[in-house]
């Protein structure tokens, strides 16, 4: 496994690969595998919640994602989470998706605060539909069919976005737009002086 380079939307060219709309798979083979083993470490050691392939530069149709909402069991390893309280011990749960799709979407909608690594320290309320039924292969390339609801949806929707070059700050207005690019701008600034 590899940790690769996130790509973030103050640099122009990195911008210019987010915007696009990434391929479907064909097969969910050893190569794909890797790719989706080194995006989990890449996005472990941010941390986040969910990457997209096309976030570190390879626009083929793979997601992965981890809500920290495993079962506890004895072996099961604690997602650790610096500064966070002790009580929210969040037990690590990686999810795979090739192919993701959405089937379904309610009327019912949900605002949640998004964040996302491409956009590095700026969050703000999206309103996505509160459920949907979603289909995708998982690591094995086995077809899943599922409706799911609350963060589990809202991820998946935001990374499904990614898929089709669309940045969850697309969905605010143009000034919330532009205030997340001069804080991204600014916040890449101070990492690379520090
Ligand atoms: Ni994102």
């Amino acid at each position: 496994m590899a940790i690769r380079r996130i790509l973030t939307i103050d640099n122009a060219a990195d911008l210019a690969v987010l915007k696009k709309v990434s391929t479907p798979v064909e097969a969910v083979d050893a190569d794909v595998q890797t790719l989706m083993d080194d995006m989990l470490e890449t996005m472990y050691a941010a941390p986040g919640i969910g990457l997209a392939a096309v976030q570190i530069g390879d626009t083929r149709r793979v997601v992965v994602m981890d809500l920290g909402d495993g079962e506890p069991t004895t072996d099961a390893e604690v997602v650790d989470e610096a500064g966070e309280d002790a009580e929210a011990n969040r037990v690590a749960n990686p999810r795979f998706f090739v192919n993701p799709e959405i089937l379904w979407a309610s009327d019912e909608q949900f605002c949640y605060e998004e964040g996302c690594l491409s956009i590095p320290e700026y969050f703000d309320k999206v309103e996505r539909p509160a459920r949907v039924r979603v289909a995708y292969l998982d690591r094995s390339g086995a077809r899943i069919e599922e409706e799911i609801d609350g963060l589990y949806a809202v991820c998946f929707q935001h990374e499904l976005d990614h898929l089709n070059g669309v940045l969850f700050t697309d969905h605010l207005s143009r000034l919330k737009r532009d205030r997340a690019m001069s804080k991204v701008k600014k916040t890449m600034r101070m990492r690379e002086d520090a």
